[in-house]
């Protein structure tokens, strides 16, 4: 009469036994996978791939006295006879884009107005009305040495009297 009460507790033990030891084998290729998936991820490098800070915009030549506009790089470039320089069209406030107002009675004779909160920037881009916090940023110019054009680089910025002499 005792059998099959051995029988019931011997097969219960070896169910137990196997449950431990697949749950033991989960758990060690977890831990396994986990410090591949580490191994793996520090083959790759934590790099950003920004974009480049100089960009050629064209020979002097190709642009006229005065002022141009160059809505894919949101930059007016100024020329004054054989000297160039730029300002960002980026408003310091949210980074709209502010326009160009010619304005008869200013040195220089125009402004800059960002249509979206209507901060006001002098022609040589010190803010003077609105809540934009800082004047409008200058970008160095340069020539590029290998075929003259005029290259900004957005990653370094001058000062307001800079200009670039060709
Ligand atoms: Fe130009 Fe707000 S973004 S004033």
């Amino acid at each position: 009469m005792q059998e099959p009460h051995n029988q019931k507790t011997a097969d219960h033990t070896t169910g137990r036994r196997t449950f431990l030891k697949k749950f033991s084998l989960f758990t060690i290729l977890l831990g396994l996978f986990g410090q591949l998936w580490t191994l793996v991820r520090s083959l790759i490098p934590n790099v950003l791939y920004e974009p480049p800070t100089r960009l050629k915009i064209g020979r002097p030549e190709d642009f006229v006295e005065g002022v141009q506009f160059l809505e894919n790089e949101r930059l007016f470039v100024f020329r004054q006879g054989n000297q160039f320089y730029c300002i960002t069209a980026v408003c310091t406030h949210l980074g709209c884009t502010v326009k160009y107002l010619p304005m008869q009675n200013d040195d220089p004779p125009w402004h800059f107005h960002c249509p979206c909160h209507g901060s006001k920037f002098r022609g040589n881009g010190v803010n003077f009305a609105g809540p934009a916090p800082r004047p409008l940023q200058w970008y160095k110019m340069e020539l590029a040495p290998d075929d003259g054009q005029l290259v900004v680089d957005f990653g370094q910025e001058v000062d307001r009297d800079f200009r670039l002499t060709v």
